[in-house]
């Protein structure tokens, strides 16, 4: 069975579905690089082992890179899942791992690269955002993209709102595609992210259809 490990800054709601989805792999670890992430006591509770590599003990971005893969290849995954997680990552540390680390970024990429995406998408009167799962490559936010789920923007909308609802589509597409990663489906030409197999079901797809309700 292959194995993931899954790296965690926060609350951990995207780890926890991926935890919920009941995926065909073992999530042999959660490592945070903050101890007080609330995601750390989830994973404990799901029985699965937690580390914490806190980056603020670590004089270089470089050396904590060096501690970070080192607590990962303890535990030899086949895939590296960024779930939340808010550290950028160097090149050396990227390469490493080329072709099995996946991220989750809440924006349709190439659009919103980096932090507070919502409240840009607001500033920015985008009619409609959403949340992308990405190869992750050594340029920030612009790995090759296995799924996109839209949504969109209302009037009334703050960033809580848009968020909330953003993340409610974050929680469906991040599963299904760590699921296509373990069953072999996924295949990188250049950017472009090709699925092998049938065509995503109807009801996967529905994720991307923007509908006027904003569910
Ligand atoms: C998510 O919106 C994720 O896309 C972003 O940070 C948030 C983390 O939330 N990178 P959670 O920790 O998964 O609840």
């Amino acid at each position: 069975m292959k194995r993931i490990v899954i790296l965690i800054s926060g609350r951990g709601s995207n780890m926890q579905a991926l935890i919920e989805a009941r995926l065909p792999c073992a999530i042999a670890a959660v490592i945070s690089n903050d101890p007080r992430a609330g995601g750390l006591a989830i994973a404990a509770g799901a029985g699965i082992d937690t580390r914490v590599v806190d980056h603020r003990e670590f004089a270089t971005r470089e050396a904590f890179d060096v501690a970070l893969a080192r607590a990962i290849d303890a535990f030899s995954p086949d895939l590296l899942v960024l779930a939340g997680f808010m550290r950028i990552l160097a090149g050396a540390f990227v390469e490493r791992y080329a072709g099995r680390i996946i991220n989750i970024h809440p924006s349709l990429l190439p659009a919103f690269t980096g932090v507070r995406t919502h409240r840009r998408a607001l500033q920015e009167g985008v009619r409609v955002h959403g949340c992308t799962v990405h190869f992750v490559t050594p340029e920030l936010d612009h790995g090759p993209i296995i799924v996109q789920a839209a949504v969109p923007v209302l009037p009334a909308d703050d960033e809580a709102a848009l968020a909330a609802r953003v993340l409610r589509q974050e929680h469906r597409v991040f599963p299904l595609a760590v699921r296509w990663f373990l069953e072999g489906r996924l295949s990188v030409q250049g950017q472009r992210v090709l699925l092998e197999g049938e065509s995503p079901r109807a009801a996967d797809l529905a994720a991307a259809i923007v509908s006027p309700e904003g569910t």
